[in-house]
């Protein structure tokens, strides 16, 4: 019997033409090119051009996960864009997407996900929920950021981490027998009491009052520490894997594409050494794309299924991490 199912049926993804390396932070900042890449796994990262913004990235992304799906722009029932570097505090950066891609005419709705490096994880979870509920057919989900303009470039700890860029799908609804091609399931969690780990202070909490000057008040930056953030990623992936298998009754040797959040290589292969998989099952970007926060997920999926490693059939495991904490995970019968 056919049941309803959510298919992937196209990905995209943009990155900014200028490369930051290793070699130039070293100019900038006290560290040198092998700490950041014995600790991080990271070599370089892409910035975005002044004037560029993540709207720009999150449409060139979604331009090309349209034309992979074969949907038009204007066939879209819905719009989410996982970013927590939005173009402005309002309208939300989706509104702006849609605009920008053409697709307004039918007024479909368009609002933004905010989960930091979890965002595209929730976005599709949400996607998939209108999906499945009738309320929408083609689902336009991003992941965008420009990452490098909430970063203090004066603190070693975090300016060496993150990217810029963009990564997209297209869901649409489908109908499909037991073993056809879909998402399996999602799983989404969330625990605020780790907020002072990581995060930005800013916005609209600041407590700025009239007339103080925002440029001395010292907000607006990432601030995190690192290790205690790392333990943390490490085991909440891991269980949110656990989660997936049992709810999915599979065993480890079953996934054959782990796609994780890219936030550092030594974290990406504890993950995988948990799950058993080898380091050749698992996607990795982070050398070239650093964190790229609510992107790096959609980013790394996007690169191999254009270059042919995820094939039809295979089992593809997305997993992030990302401040509040948040994290999850989504299962996919690609
Ligand atoms: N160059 C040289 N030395 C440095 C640098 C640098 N760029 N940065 C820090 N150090 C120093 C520190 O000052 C410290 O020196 P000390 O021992 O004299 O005090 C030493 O290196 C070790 O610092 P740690 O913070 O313990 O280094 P660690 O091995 O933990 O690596 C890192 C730091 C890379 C940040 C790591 O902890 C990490 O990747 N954490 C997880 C980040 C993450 O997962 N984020 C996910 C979510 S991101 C999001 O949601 C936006």
């Amino acid at each position: 019997m056919a049941n309803p199912l959510v298919r992937v049926a196209g990905t995209g993804s943009c990155l900014p033409e200028r490369r930051l390396t290793n070699a130039e932070l070293a100019q900038m900042v006290d560290t040198t090119e092998d700490w950041i890449l014995m600790r991080t796994g990271i070599r370089e990262r892409r910035i975005a051009a002044a004037g560029e913004f993540t709207s720009d990235l999150a449409v060139r992304a979604g331009q090309v996960a349209l034309e992979a799906a074969g949907v038009e722009p204007n066939d879209l029932d819905l719009i989410l864009v996982a970013t927590t570097t939005p173009d402005l505090v309002f309208p939300a950066t989706a509104t702006m997407v849609q605009r920008k891609l053409g697709a307004h005419y039918r007024q479909a709705p368009a609002f933004d996900i905010q989960a930091v490096c979890a965002g595209f994880v929730y976005a599709v979870t949400i996607a998939e929920k209108f999906i499945l509920s009738g309320s929408c057919s083609r689902v336009l989900v991003i992941g965008a950021e420009t990452f490098s303009r909430i970063v203090d470039w004066k603190d070693r700890s975090t300016c060496i981490l993150f990217g810029d860029g963009a990564g997209a799908a297209v869901l649409t609804a489908a109908q499909g027998e037991e073993g056809s091609s879909g998402i399996l399931s999602t799983h989404i969690y969330a625990d605020g009491s780790y907020r002072d780990l990581l995060r930005v202070s800013g916005g609209i909490s600041t407590g700025l009052q009239p007339g103080e000057d925002p440029r001395v008040s010292g907000v607006g930056f990432v601030q995190m520490r690192g290790n205690e953030v790392y333990k943390q990623a490490v085991k909440s992936m891991s269980a949110a894997i656990d989660d997936t298998l049992i709810m999915n009754g599979l065993e480890r040797h079953h996934i054959d594409w782990l796609v994780p959040h890219q936030a550092n290589i030594r974290i990406i292969e504890s993950i995988a050494k948990r799950l058993e998989v080898g380091m050749e099952q698992v996607v990795v970007t982070v050398d070239r794309h650093g964190n790229t926060s609510a992107a790096s997920v959609p980013l790394a999926l996007d690169e191999a299924v254009r270059d042919g490693r995820i094939k039809r059939g295979d089992k593809v495991l997305l997993v992030a991490f990302g401040g509040g904490f948040t994290w999850g995970s989504v299962l996919i019968r690609w």
